[in-house]
């Protein structure tokens, strides 16, 4: 590690125990606190996470960290600190919570900072630095590591508050993206651990889309994917919240769909399905997708959906399949081969 490395690291190390010790004991800390109660927020969550609260002072961060020794531009660039106009800095993160962001070993490498109050943007973070690359990093991670490789299974979330949550919980093999879009990166680093992906993004458009594009990436480097179903409009951290660890656990984490199953509904979005006419293209393009899986029985199961959905006999759709599986299917040495490689027909799950 270079020796500012080695700094940026020791002054996260100072301001996280800071941040923390404020929101625990302080009057300065204590909107922070408050905020994490409503949010249902145990004291020994916010212990194990270093929860902590940045007091809205402008200059309390940078005149703490000057008496310990850290050097005013280092501290602007790592993005603790933000430079006026008039050469003086302010704290960045004053007056948000603070989520510790830590890398696979521990160490925290960077903060979230969200508002309390709806001002400004919700979240802020750290800038990215040699020792912080969002799309390198999956928040929760070190903790996760080996629940997700003892289950064989991680549960992928959008946010710090998801992972909190369900960590209060008991629900341990849990890390986030942090809202940016899974990157090739996070996927390889989370198939080195596990077989099996539950992918449990919020139920929006924003989430929906981010399910699919992060599902066909977790699948092109091997993983199983499973996607996780909630009511219109609700988060992670809100089911657990409102509904409880257990409604979680079954509701939405064991009833997860296959891939295809998503994706069979994640098609409909260009449909308008109330037309025959688009109904009959719809189906098309599930059938083309269903001639992909190879396992006979899979299909099957997809076909049934099918036929019972939109009242089609089970043979006509069969008999698709097979028409696009003939079309498709390489001559046999050929998939022969394919079967040792990585370029064979795509599996979904
Ligand atoms: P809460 O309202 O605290 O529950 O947040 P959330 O996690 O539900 O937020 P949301 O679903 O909107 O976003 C998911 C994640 O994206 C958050 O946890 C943040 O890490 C990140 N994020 C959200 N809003 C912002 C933002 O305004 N700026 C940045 N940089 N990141 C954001
Ligand atoms: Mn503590
Ligand atoms: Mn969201
Ligand atoms: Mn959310
Ligand atoms: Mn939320």
């Amino acid at each position: 590690l270079s020796e500012e490395n080695q700094n940026i690291i020791s002054a996260y190390e100072w301001l996280t125990k800071l941040y923390h010790h404020l929101l625990r004991y302080t009057k300065d800390g204590k909107d922070g606190y408050r905020y994490f109660k409503e949010r249902g927020i145990t004291d020994e969550t916010i212990d194990e996470f270093q929860l902590g609260f940045a007091p809205n002072i402008k200059d309390f961060t940078a005149t703490f960290l000057e008496k310990k020794g850290f050097h005013k531009q280092l501290l602007v660039k790592v993005g603790i600190l933000t430079l006026q106009n008039d050469d003086t800095v302010t704290d960045r993160f004053r007056g948000r919570v603070i989520y510790p962001i830590r890398n696979h070993l521990g160490k925290t490498v960077a903060f979230g900072g969200r508002t309390i109050t709806d001002q400004g943007p919700k979240y802020l973070n750290s800038s990215e630095s040699d020792l912080f690359h969002k799309g390198k990093i999956l928040f929760n991670f070190d903790l996760a590591k080996k629940h997700i490789r003892k289950k064989n299974e991680v549960i992928l979330f959008e946010g710090q508050m998801d992972v909190i949550s369900a960590y209060q919980a008991d629900i341990k093999n849990v890390v986030a993206t942090m809202g940016t879009a899974l990157t090739e990166m996070q996927a390889k680093l989370l198939r080195r651990y596990v077989d099996k992906v539950i992918i449990c993004y919020d139920a929006d458009y924003a989430g929906i889309e981010a399910t699919y594009k992060a599902a066909i990436l977790l699948q092109s480097v091997g993983c199983q994917v499973k996607v996780a179903r909630m009511k219109d409009g609700m988060d992670p951290d809100n089911f657990i919240q409102s509904s409880g660890a257990d409604a979680f656990r079954t509701e939405v984490v064991e009833a997860s769909d296959t891939f295809m199953s998503f994706y069979m509904n994640y098609l409909k979005k260009d449909y308008n399905l109330s037309l025959e006419g688009d109904r009959i293209q719809y189906i098309e393009i599930v059938l083309k997708e269903l001639a992909k899986i190879e396992s006979p029985i899979e299909r099957e199961h997809y076909v049934k959906e099918l036929s019972n959905e939109y009242d089609l006999m089970m043979d006509t759709l069969i008999d698709q399949i097979q028409t696009h599986r003939q079309k498709s299917s390489p001559p046999k040495d050929k998939r022969e081969k394919d079967r040792y490689t990585n370029n064979g027909p795509k599996q979904y799950q």
